[in-house]
């Protein structure tokens, strides 16, 4: 090979590797303008990754979901209760969680099969679960002199579990956010969008430049009114600014339709953020997406909800959001002490069970190329050059025990479970392919069957 190719090949690696130069002087750069294929590699690890954990944490675990006599508090506690700001500030009084430990929190997500872990560095409430410098209403003014979201940085670091912060823009607390609540005892004078900015920045500073490389910053609560587009924009390109690489949901701007999570008209950030509910269909390739959702019915814990999903179907929807091209970020709620509930605990170990055969189906997965299936989902992976393997996940077997594939047109090469089994019967039959399952299949949640097909997927529609 020509040694000067070599060279020109290194050296535009070097360039493309290195983080932007980032000078007191320097102006900053408009990252909105980047191009398909810088944000293909910037967002590259998450769209292999497929499975994170979401953790909600604060002092509004002090109360555990129970305030006089009613029961269904969670994070918006402060909210919900119109309890006085002086009022509830006194939770960060109580907030000890001595059984705290990250790195078996880290080891359970691991286990789970989860690639990253997104926690609250302030939620709604505005209280921040970190020691900034900016303000006492903090993790400083708790009776746990520990530093948190820094055992958890270290602990994810050891793991190689992508650390990743959610941060609340809208702020119940903060005497500036624009829609300043009557039950703000605390706060004087008329609220100041421009100076609540400048704080949030600083916060989001120490956030982006003291923990290590984070791979998301996960904003939520813009939708009230004094949040703008233009604020989005800028505070977007701020963050960027700060670690160039950095990936950051549609929640920072004000694009993003209700619950379903996508943009619709003028949007900012990299991803959607369907909550509580998987897209009845993917988006189709470059459309980057993460479902959230809880294991019960709260984010922030609360003693009372014992309305747990199955495991059975945690698995499924992790599944579903695979073989649409999606993400699924999983939602824990510790309490006060420190503790992932005993519940949450089974449902992930469950999980990483199916995950320990079943990954390879996940991660680093294409969306299935088929528009329905009866039997369950696809997900997809090129093998090697010239083949494709097809992951066949089987929520349901077919009565008559014949897994039919409607317009596939390759050839099948091989069929077999997943992590063990001989291998199936496959037949091709016009524009569609078959194969045999036995009487009993080997997971209850999802047995996948590997199908090996020559060439490119090609599925004729309508067939
Ligand atoms: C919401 C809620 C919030 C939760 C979040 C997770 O918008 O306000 O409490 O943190 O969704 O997606």
């Amino acid at each position: 090979m020509n040694p000067f190719k070599v060279i020109s090949i290194v050296a535009v690696a070097v360039v493309t590797m290195l983080p932007a130069p980032l000078h007191a002087d320097s102006t900053p750069r408009d990252f909105t303008m980047e191009t398909p294929a810088q944000r293909e590699q910037r967002m590259a690890w998450f769209n292999r990754a497929r499975f994170g954990l979401f953790i909600h944490w604060g002092v509004y675990s002090v109360p555990a979901g129970e305030w006089q006599g009613k029961t269904n508090y969670g994070e918006w506690f402060m909210e919900e209760t119109k309890m006085p700001v002086s009022q509830y500030e006194k939770f960060a009084q109580q907030f000890n969680p001595v059984k705290y430990d990250a790195k078996e929190w880290v080891r359970m997500a691991k286990d789970a099969g989860m690639k990253y872990i997104v926690i609250t560095s302030k939620h709604h409430d505005g209280f921040g679960m970190f020691r900034s410098d900016l303000t006492d209403w903090c993790i400083k003014s708790t009776p746990f002199q520990r530093a948190p979201l820094k055992e958890l940085a270290d602990a994810c670091k050891a793991a190689g579990i992508t650390l990743c912060f959610y941060y609340s823009i809208m702020d119940w607390h903060h005497p500036d956010w624009g829609t300043r609540r009557a039950w703000n005892d605390k706060a004087t004078g008329e609220p100041d969008m421009d100076r609540y900015v400048v704080y949030m920045k600083a916060q989001l500073k120490e956030l982006v430049t003291r923990y290590g490389p984070l791979g998301i910053l996960w904003f939520d609560g813009e939708w009230e009114k004094p949040w703008t587009h233009e604020r989005g924009v800028d505070l977007y390109n701020y963050v960027r600014n700060l670690q160039p690489n950095i990936i950051i949901n549609n929640r920072v701007g004000k694009g993003r339709a209700g619950m379903g999570g996508m943009d619709k008209g003028q949007g900012v950030g990299d991803y959607g953020t369907p909550e509580q509910e998987i897209p009845p269909t993917g988006f189709g390739p470059g459309v980057a997406w993460e479902s959230c959702m809880t294991m019960n019915k709260h984010w922030g814990y609360n003693q009372h909800d014992q309305n747990w999903k199955s495991a059975q179907v945690l698995i499924r929807n992790l599944v579903d959001c695979a073989s649409k091209g999606g993400n699924y970020l999983l939602n824990v709620g510790p309490t006060s002490e420190g503790l992932i509930p005993g519940p949450s605990i089974e449902r992930l170990a469950a999980i990483g069970k199916w995950m320990k055969a079943n990954s390879e189906s996940i991660y680093g997965t294409k969306a299935s190329p088929f528009e329905r299936l009866e039997f369950g989902r696809c997900t997809q992976k090129p093998l090697g050059v010239g083949k494709t393997r097809l992951y066949l996940h089987v929520f349901e077997r077919p009565k008559d025990g014949r897994l039919v594939l409607p317009g596939l047109a390759n050839k099948p090469l091989k069929a077999s479970f997943l992590g063990g089994g001989g291998k199936l019967d496959v037949a091709a039959g016009e524009n569609k392919v078959v194969i045999t399952l036995p009487a009993e299949l080997p997971d209850q949640h999802d047995t996948v069957v590997a199908l090996d097909i020559k060439g490119i997927t090609h599925v004729i529609k309508g067939s």
